[in-house]
């Protein structure tokens, strides 16, 4: 029999990830939703009612590669992973000099390897299928520069690099890579001094997981493989 397919979103436990989760399940998908805290994913069960059965949430560090690979291997015994969402992710907002080893690390592992470590280990039964999706929440760093966020800008303009030439890598493999560069979106990324400045004027997550998941149910020869999204009164 086959298995069911299923969306795998990284860093579901808030903002962003929360939302595409949400909305992904709302809409049907069966949503494999990773993060380190568990039982802040289960709280999306409680917002989706009926449609609850379509979140399967599962703790996960995405910096250990190992752990990774354990959570694929036990996830692929009843579903089979047609689209990974790398959204997951973190920023110092802090001048270079500024930001720990400790800190540039733990941006670099999240944002950078933790995603390539994700798609690493999706590619091999997507390319089995001959089908998948690997949509990246990049970020509007990689289309202007920002002061304060140096590692974040290295980790998100490394991914963008990476994924195009992943993308030209597997399309005859029939996988589309899709990449979404947000602008300022409310969410717990932003310190309270910059919401309490500007959340009125940023985009909501659930305006950015309206668009994604319209991206992703597109199923033609039209691939949108880049996206800029931006708050009508622009960057802050
Ligand atoms: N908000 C914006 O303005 C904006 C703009 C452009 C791009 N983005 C991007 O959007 C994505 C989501 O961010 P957000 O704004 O929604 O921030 P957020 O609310 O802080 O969410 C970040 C998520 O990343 C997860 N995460 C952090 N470290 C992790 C780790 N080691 N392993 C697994 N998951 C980890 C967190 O879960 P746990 O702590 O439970 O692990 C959390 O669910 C990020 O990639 C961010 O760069 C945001």
């Amino acid at each position: 029999m086959e298995h069911k397919k299923a969306v795998w979103i990284t860093g579901t436990s808030s903002g962003i990830g929360r939302a595409l989760a949400i909305e992904f399940a709302k809409n049907g998908e069966t949503v494999i939703a990773t993060s380190r805290n568990k039982s802040l994913i289960q709280n999306i069960k409680t917002d989706l009612g009926s449609k609850s059965k379509n979140v399967i949430p599962y703790e996960l560090d995405i910096r250990d590669y190992n752990s990774i690979w354990s959570f694929f291997s036990e996830v692929s015994k009843s579903f089979s992973i047609n689209c990974l969402i790398n959204n997951a992710g973190l920023s110092s907002f802090k001048p270079s000099y500024e930001d720990s080893v400790e800190e540039i690390k733990n941006i670099i592992e999240v944002n950078l390897l933790g995603a390539i470590y994700c798609i690493k280990t999706v590619l091999p039964s997507m390319f089995s299928r001959n089908d998948g999706t690997i949509i990246n929440i990049l970020s509007v760093v990689t289309q202007k520069l920002f002061t304060n966020s140096s590692t974040y800008s290295a980790s998100k303009n490394g991914l963008m690099a990476y994924s195009k030439v992943l993308r030209e890598e597997v399309r005859n493999k029939n996988i589309r890579v899709l990449n979404v560069y947000p602008g300022a979106t409310k969410t717990s990324i932003w310190p309270n001094h910059i919401l309490e400045k500007y959340s009125h004027r940023m985009m909501t997550p659930e305006e950015i997981a309206k668009v994604v998941f319209q991206i992703y149910s597109q199923k033609s020869n039209v691939v949108t493989e880049e996206i800029l999204l931006r708050p009508i009164q622009g960057d802050l």
